[in-house]
């Protein structure tokens, strides 16, 4: 089963009397349940790909298939829609609206999507407590921690049961065990199921998940199955 199918895609953007092509001839397949890092030095296309994949920019040129929606003929709303449907987003600087309390702010993609008040209510607190934020649902963003905010922003991403997660440096703004419980929360979720697209610039956070894929100048440079090579090794020790 396949969640993204990229297929020759180039994203040009015009810099003064130039192009730059911030993807170059991109093509990448990643199926259901898969655990993806995408990493790359800074300005490689990591977050114009993340864009792609989310459906926040379309491409130049080539095909960008979502759960087996082709998204190329569709009109901003319908990738809206697809979008709010399919996708939960988690980014670096956790992006939570600061008037609105922890409840307030999971609840938000929900009202986008027509989901009733008892209904939203109900969603967020059960989610928020399942991230271990049961103590925290009336407080705002500027009353938690930075690590606590981010779990406030991947209830947000995860509230509607999300096919695809897409994490923009999910751990860049939070100090490095605060980082790994995140990460291993991102862990934890692929395990119960979840496609989770990581992008990050930090190696050591890209060996965790199950594959790596690098990018650099637009062109992925690099594919490989982290885990799975571990597991190649283990096999070939036993078989020796
Ligand atoms: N809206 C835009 N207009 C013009 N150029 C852009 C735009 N967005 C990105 N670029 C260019 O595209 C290239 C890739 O940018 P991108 O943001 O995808 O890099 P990145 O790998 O995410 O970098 P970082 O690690 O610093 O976040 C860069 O050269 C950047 O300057
Ligand atoms: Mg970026």
């Amino acid at each position: 089963m396949q969640m993204i199918r990229l297929d020759r895609v180039c994203k040009a953007y015009r810099q003064g009397e130039q192009e730059l092509l911030a993807l170059d001839n991109v093509s990448l397949e990643v199926d259901q349940g898969e655990f993806v890092a995408i990493v790359g030095p800074s300005g490689s296309g990591k977050s114009t790909l993340m864009n792609t994949i989310g459906l926040l920019d379309v491409p130049t040129t080539g095909t960008y298939t979502l759960d087996g929606v082709a998204t190329e003929k569709m009109s901003d709303n319908q990738m809206a829609e697809l979008r709010n449907r399919k996708i939960g987003f988690i980014f670096q600087q956790f992006n939570l609206l600061p008037k609105l309390n922890c409840i307030e702010n999971v609840e938000l993609p929900m009202i986008y999507n027509g989901i009733d008040r008892k209904m939203r209510r109900e969603l967020a607190v059960q989610v928020l407590e399942s991230l271990g934020m049961g103590r925290h649902l009336t407080h705002r963003p500027n009353q938690l921690s930075g690590g606590q905010q981010q779990r406030v922003a991947i209830a947000r991403a995860l509230a509607l049961a999300p096919a695809l997660i897409l994490a923009d440096e999910p751990t860049g703004a939070l100090d490095s065990k605060t980082g790994n419980e995140v990460l291993e929360l991102l862990m934890e979720l692929n395990e119960k199921g979840n496609t989770i697209v990581l992008i990050t610039h930090d190696n050591h956070i890209a060996e965790k998940a199950k594959r790596k894929v690098s990018i650099r100048d637009g062109c992925i440079v690099e594919d490989v199955r982290v885990r799975d090579e571990v597991a190649a090794t283990v096999l070939d020790e036993v078989m020796l």
